[in-house]
């Protein structure tokens, strides 16, 4: 149970954030989601949350500009007093050969993937050091750990994100933070939606489970790993791909 904590996910508005977001909510958690696109799909996850009997409330923020990331997350703390778990959740890809991948599409992915992150992690973890259980959440994806052809950019910035992760653990440890990667597989969101259908066949042929995942399945692994239940487990890369990556 998450009963009185409070959680920011990023990228909180739709796909796995939203799953993430809903689910920690259930749990009793109070939720700052940060979105960057629809308004509308922000509040709509905010009012269900409310119904939930939790506190919601969605902050417009670029989580690769810092200044920006300051200012969301003071706002923040005025609005929720304190903060324990952040979930670094936002994510884009801009797939291309590497020949053909221009220095903007290596950049942007890394901008938001990796540099968003740190981002988020530098500015709140004074405050989730404070909490006597923080957790630090990020997703990655199974391609930072093996590679795939057409994501030089976003495989590098997950696996970047595991070292981070790695060092973000080994630093806050002493404070009781946790700090820990979920690394997706294929899950079935926007992101995937927009795949060709011969890619989609082809991850129904490459899973031993034989289909995509549910942004659910990721959530319910970030719940636990937020909650008291997790506390020993820090520094870990886990995978929630169908057994793909084995
Ligand atoms: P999605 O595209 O549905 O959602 C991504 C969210 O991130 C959106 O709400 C978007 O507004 C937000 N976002 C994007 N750029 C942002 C920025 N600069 N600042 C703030 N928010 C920003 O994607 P999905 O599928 O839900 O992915 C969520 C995470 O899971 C991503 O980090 C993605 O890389 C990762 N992942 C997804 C997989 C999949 O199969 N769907 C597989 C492996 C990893």
């Amino acid at each position: 149970m998450l009963k009185n904590k409070t959680a920011v996910i990023t990228g909180g508005a739709r796909g796995i954030g939203k799953a993430i977001s809903l689910k920690m909510a259930e749990q009793g958690a109070n939720i700052a989601l940060i979105y960057s696109g629809s308004e509308e799909a922000a509040r709509e996850v905010c009012e269900t949350i409310n119904q939930m009997g939790v506190k919601a409330i969605a902050y417009r923020c670029n989580v690769a500009a810092h200044e920006q990331v300051k200012a969301t997350c003071q706002a923040i703390l005025a609005d929720f007093g304190t903060v324990d778990i952040l979930v670094n959740n936002a994510g884009i890809t801009k797939d291309n050969l590497i020949l053909r991948m221009s220095e903007q599409e290596f950049d942007d992915v890394l901008d938001v993937n990796l540099k968003g992150s740190f981002n988020m992690i530098q500015v709140l973890s004074k405050t989730i050091m404070r909490s006597p259980a923080g957790r630090i959440i990020n997703i990655a994806s199974v391609s930072g750990i093996i590679g795939n052809p057409g994501q030089a950019n976003y495989s590098a910035a997950k696996a970047g994100l595991i070292g981070l992760t790695k060092t973000v653990a080994k630093e806050l440890a002493p404070r009781k933070v946790t700090a820990n990667v979920i690394a997706p597989g294929f899950i079935q969101t926007d992101m995937t939606e927009n795949l060709p259908q011969s890619v989609k066949d082809y991850a129904n042929t490459v899973v031993p489970l034989k289909r995509m995942g549910t942004p659910e399945e990721v959530a319910n692994l970030a719940a636990f790993l937020a909650s008291d239940q997790a506390a020993f487990i820090t520094g870990e890369v886990i995978k929630v791909d169908g057994g793909m990556c084995m």
